[in-house]
């Protein structure tokens, strides 16, 4: 009897813990389970341009530690919309059928996709064409639906915080307002954790529009106990109430082409202009999403990847290894694609936060 065969992509904007994960499905899926692993290049790309390679037990050993994904990623390729040029245009075709084309003519078993929820969305469209799949969360913004948390998240958690313990100093020897820009895109999960954890005075999150004179109102109480600086965490999808998000960039081609970013600048003008008190600004950008991942985030990706594996092996497709509690568990796609997971207003995090005297930039009672 051949051998059962599974393919794997990462796709969307990587984070630490995904070689974690391509380590831990290979590793199971050969010792464990015998089967075959194929490891499709960047993305659903690499699906698309049948670009793959067969993934050994010495080709995932060592990646523990790196950043990264040894197979690359995309985060524009849609299978259901991918830009072509047609006549020097830009045009979008749908190539799924050629995908499951590739699928069957490998002989997949099983096809792991590792991604936020642009990927899982994907995933879910070929799991209804006919493809056996099993998604994997992973994203340092937290926001996917049916998962307690995703890989990736505890590494950029522990850079934000370092960021803002490190501008405490700077901050504290110059009498100013630093302000750290953080990426979350619509959710405010890392800005709100790494907030309460670097001790920022005011966190100001996508969920919980601004008002800029309650920062203000924060800024000048702190001044007249003689806290001449202050630190504000901000999301780069922070927005003021009633107003817009700040956005960066459009990338044109990918499935969700809005980039935030550059609200800090706005909200340091304001402060600067109403309370006199310098600003500077940090963004952290990409820095959050590089380097080693934490042991969190080895040890979580590791559990899926292996949690993956046992949904493989005993055929519940169309499900993504998720994380309740302490116990790992199968959530359908269907109850994930297309959805945000956003930090809900009555969150207990929200509420350590105002009970320790930190400012969202709006009216609430801890
Ligand atoms: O979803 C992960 C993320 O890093 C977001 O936090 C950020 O808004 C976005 O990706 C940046 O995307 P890109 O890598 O395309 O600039």
């Amino acid at each position: 009897m051949s051998k059962k065969k599974i393919g794997i992509l990462t796709g969307g904007g990587d984070c630490p813990g995904l070689n974690a994960v391509i380590r831990g499905v290979t590793k199971c899926a050969i010792n464990e389970h015998g089967m075959e692993v194929i490891g499709f290049h960047d993305g659903f790309l690499g699906l698309i341009e049948k670009r793959f390679s067969l993934l050994s037990f010495e080709s995932v050993s060592g990646i523990l530690t790196q950043g990264g994904t040894i197979l690359g990623s995309d985060n524009k390729a849609n299978p259901f919309e991918f830009t072509v040029t047609e006549c020097n245009e830009p045009v979008k075709v749908d190539v799924s059928e050629q995908c499951m084309e590739l699928y069957e003519d490998l002989g997949l078993d099983a096809l792991i996709c590792v991604g936020g929820d642009g990927t899982m969305t994907i995933a879910g469209l070929l799991a209804e064409k006919g493809a056996k799949i099993v998604g994997l969360p992973k994203t340092i913004d937290k926001d996917i639906e049916g998962t307690d948390i995703t890989f990736g998240f505890d590494s950029a958690r522990a850079i934000a915080t370092e960021a803002l313990d490190r501008v405490h100093t700077t901050a504290q020897s110059h009498h100013r307002v630093l302000l750290v820009e953080i990426m979350g895109r619509n959710a405010g999960w890392l800005t709100l954790e790494s907030g309460i954890a670097g001790g920022a005075d005011v966190i100001l999150i996508p969920e919980i529009p601004y008002d800029i004179k309650e920062i203000t109102s924060m800024i000048r109480k702190r001044s007249h106990f003689g806290r001449r600086f202050s630190i504000i965490a901000v999301a780069e999808g922070a927005l003021p109430a009633g107003g817009k998000q700040t956005i960066k960039r459009i990338v044109e081609d990918s499935p969700d082409p809005v980039r935030l970013g550059g609200v800090s600048h706005v909200i340091a003008d304001q402060l600067e202009k109403e309370t006199g008190i310098e600003c500077r600004v940090a963004i952290l950008g990409h820095v959050q999403r590089g380097g080693s991942p934490s042991p969190s985030d080895r040890l979580l990706g590791t559990q899926l990847a292996v949690k993956a594996m046992d949904l493989v092996a005993t055929g519940q497709f169309n499900h993504m290894a998720a994380l309740n509690g302490t116990q790992m568990v199968a959530v359908p796609l269907k109850d994930v694609a297309g959805r945000q997971r956003l930090v809900p207003l009555d969150s207990p995090l929200i509420r350590t936060a105002l009970s320790v005297g930190t400012s969202f930039g709006a009216k609430l009672n801890a």
